[in-house]
């Protein structure tokens, strides 16, 4: 949000490229709850209004997580007064927007499989102060408040064909099917894909995602419920320095998994995380082991189309030639 004020090349590339926003903070609760008393809107409408004015649409990120918190949160809620505190922000956020969301992530991150529970739930504040129940009781709040908007389960790590991210797909899917089994209003699955490029190029790209994300989009599909990609971003910190071969190995990535995931038909949405490498989120936590800049979206910094742009409109175009899976 901050960007779009301060950037015009950016405003303007965002007006030109984008059909969907979501904001990256600006509607979490750190950002809505400085205090106890009262909400600030102030980024959040911002957004709505942006993107009401150049007709896209919007995503609402998040309403429940283990993060971003405030302070006064973490140190107020208890057993007795969480329920409330969840259902008062839900129908306060949710209904602040109804009827203009394309969707919400209700949910964001609730599984955790290292947490050691049966049911893989993440041992969050919301898990510890309402119970294992919190999860039904923000979809219910949140379709009661909005009820036009497609409510979505969110999480990270469920791209991955390893051990771990089989491990997370088999969480949420036994999640899923227990909520669609209580009637739960589950609409979506926010697949976030921050995924990473492989240092061997294409070859090796092709052994990091594939068969078992695939199963999981079609799991969720028969369950009868949409997958958006949500967060979509390639980190380069697997590749040498040299930004060409950088950014060939980033579009390989794009073009891998998305051509991959479009093959369902299932998935409805396509998000990056961020537009521009300029604003990356990624190398503010663990970056480049070199300090360079990370390369993961789709424009470079001074907002030039990178391979991965043409990758990404490659594999949308293809799409129609795909046969589903399944
Ligand atoms: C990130 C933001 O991009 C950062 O600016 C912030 O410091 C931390 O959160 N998964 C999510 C997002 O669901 O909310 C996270 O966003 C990135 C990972």
């Amino acid at each position: 949000m901050n960007a779009l004020g301060a950037d015009a090349t950016y405003a303007a590339l965002v007006r030109e490229q984008a059909r969907i926003v979501v904001a990256e903070n600006a509607m979490k609760w750190g950002a809505l709850r400085p205090s106890a008393v009262g909400f600030n809107f102030d980024q959040a409408d911002a957004l709505v209004a942006f993107a009401e004015a150049n007709r896209m649409k919007i995503r609402g990120h998040n309403l429940a997580w283990h993060q971003n918190n405030p302070k006064w949160l973490e140190a107020t809620a208890t057993k007795e007064n969480a329920r409330e505190l969840l259902v008062t922000h839900i129908e306060t956020v949710a209904g602040r927007y109804a009827g203009r969301m394309h969707s919400w992530d209700v949910v964001n991150e609730a599984i955790h499989v290292e947490d050691g529970r049966a049911d893989g739930l993440r041992n969050s504040l919301w898990l510890r102060l309402v119970g294992e129940d919190y999860i039904e009781l923000a979809f219910k709040t949140a379709r009661e408040a909005d009820p036009q908007a497609l409510l979505t389960y969110n999480d990270y790590g469920i791209e991955a064909e390893t051990r771990e991210g089989e491990q997370k797909r088999e969480a949420a899917i036994e999640m899923l099917r227990r909520m669609v089994a209580r009637r739960v209003p589950v609409d979506a699955v926010g697949v976030q894909s921050h995924i990473a490029a492989a240092s061997g190029g294409n070859k090796a790209a092709a052994s990091q995602y594939g068969a078992g994300l695939m199963r999981f989009i079609a799991a969720v599909r028969e369950l009868g419920l949409q997958v958006f990609v949500t967060e979509m971003d390639v980190n380069d910190r697997a590749l040498a320095a040299d930004e060409p071969v950088r950014d060939a190995a980033v579009a390989a990535a794009y073009r891998q998994y998305l051509e991959l995931v479009l093959g369902d038909p299932a998935v409805k949405a396509v998000l990056t995380w961020g537009i521009t490498d300029r604003y990356t989120w990624l190398g503010h936590e663990a970056g480049r082991a070199d300090g360079k800049a990370e390369r993961p979206l789709l424009f470079d910094a001074e907002g030039k189309a990178k391979a991965a742009f043409f990758a990404m409109r490659e594999a949308f175009d293809q799409r129609g030639t795909i046969r589903p899976t399944g």
